[in-house]
């Protein structure tokens, strides 16, 4: 990773290259190379409610969170907040069981604390994480299409998402939000969030305001070389911009099919292997350039393959001992690399 150019640099016209990052994780090789080749970063897992809260505590603890906002800054590496509200990784406390009135107050205590905790450190936040469902036919009704296992839906119908953005824009006015979730190749749910955005930032433009409250749609991007299908990716982002938002790909990954689910191999990747995975890189990043000006961040979900969340299908850019893959270098120069 040091004799290859910073990757960042390839894209300084175009938008913000981002990884993750980890409150353990802000010294040495891993550190080093996020600071050479990324301009933006995403705690991984230490902004979620649980660390923040300390696994079932009710007192926010912004330690780890702080180590993280600091280690950036000095590195001159931007902060993307993830994430405030979801269903996964919350204590019980906030939003399980307890009445509606009980969960409106804990989820805007949350947003409004945390986010005013970071005013003016995070550049953009992701409010809401993975409200819909998956395996959606069609889109054209987005509360249908809503996860109906969420506890702040249980507790608060949809009205949760609008509350949590509406509290966010008011602790943080220059903070863009963002609605982000997986699984957004998928037209019928990439309808259902476009629908939702445009209805709710409709209402909010009602009321006067002359910006929109969800300012942007995160594409996860959890991606596989076996269906991964660069145009499916442009048609739903493509139908997000159409409705006056950014886009922001916001944890990409593109497994190989060396990938089985529940399996930990530690395989290396074969030559070939690497090129076919390097030339999805190179198809999305060549697609991403070509809609640069509504595009704010493309965050990777993984330093290498060893430190990714996936714990087999080699989905990152180097080896997991640091080396430079093709997959690299398909996003270094797509043009070149295709
Ligand atoms: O920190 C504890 C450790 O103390 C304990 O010994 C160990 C035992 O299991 O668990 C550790 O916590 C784990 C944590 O990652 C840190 O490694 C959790 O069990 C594990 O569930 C957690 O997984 C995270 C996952 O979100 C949980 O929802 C992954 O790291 C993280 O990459 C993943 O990220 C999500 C995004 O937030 C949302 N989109 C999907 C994406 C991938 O699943």
């Amino acid at each position: 990773w040091t004799e290859v150019p910073p990757l960042k640099d390839a894209y300084t016209n175009d938008f913000l290259i981002g990884n993750i990052t980890g409150s353990n994780r802000l010294s040495g090789d891993e550190f080093n190379l996020l600071k050479k080749h990324y301009n933006v970063a995403t705690p991984e897992n230490d902004f979620k409610p649980e660390n923040l809260y300390g696994w079932g505590g009710r007192t926010l603890n912004f330690d780890n969170a702080d180590r993280i906002e600091r280690a950036l800054s000095a590195a001159g590496i931007k902060l993307h907040g993830h994430t405030l509200v979801w269903h996964r990784q919350t204590p019980q406390w906030m939003n399980d069981g307890v009445t509606a009135v009980v969960a409106k107050a804990n989820l805007e205590a949350h947003v409004t604390q945390v986010v005013t905790h970071f005013k003016g450190k995070v550049i953009s936040w992701d409010v809401v994480n993975e409200a819909f469902n998956d395996g959606l036919s069609n889109g054209n009704d987005w509360r249908a299409a809503l996860r109906k296992d969420v506890p702040w839906y249980q507790a608060l119908n949809e009205g949760y998402i609008e509350l949590a953005f509406r509290a966010a824009r008011a602790a943080d006015p220059d903070a863009m939000l963002y609605y982000n979730d997986y699984s957004l190749d998928n037209f019928a749910k990439a309808s259902a969030v476009a629908n939702m955005v445009e209805e709710i930032n409709n209402k909010y433009k009602g009321e006067g305001h002359t910006r929109n409250l969800i300012d942007g749609v995160g594409m996860q991007g959890h991606y596989q070389t076996t269906w991964f299908n660069v145009n499916s990716v442009k048609t739903s982002l493509e139908l997000f911009i159409s409705k006056g938002v950014k886009v922001s790909i916001s944890e990409l990954d593109i497994r190989t099919a060396d990938y089985k689910e529940g399996t930990s191999a530690d395989t290396t990747m074969s030559a070939s292997a690497q090129i076919s995975q390097g030339k999805m890189y190179a198809q999305l990043f060549q697609m991403l350039k070509a809609h640069a000006a509504n595009i704010e961040r493309v965050t990777m979900w993984g330093i290498d393959d060893k430190n990714s969340w996936l714990s087999a299908g080699n989905p990152c850019l180097f080896t997991r001992d640091l080396k430079v893959k093709q997959a690299f270098y398909g996003v270094l120069d797509p043009e070149g690399f295709l």
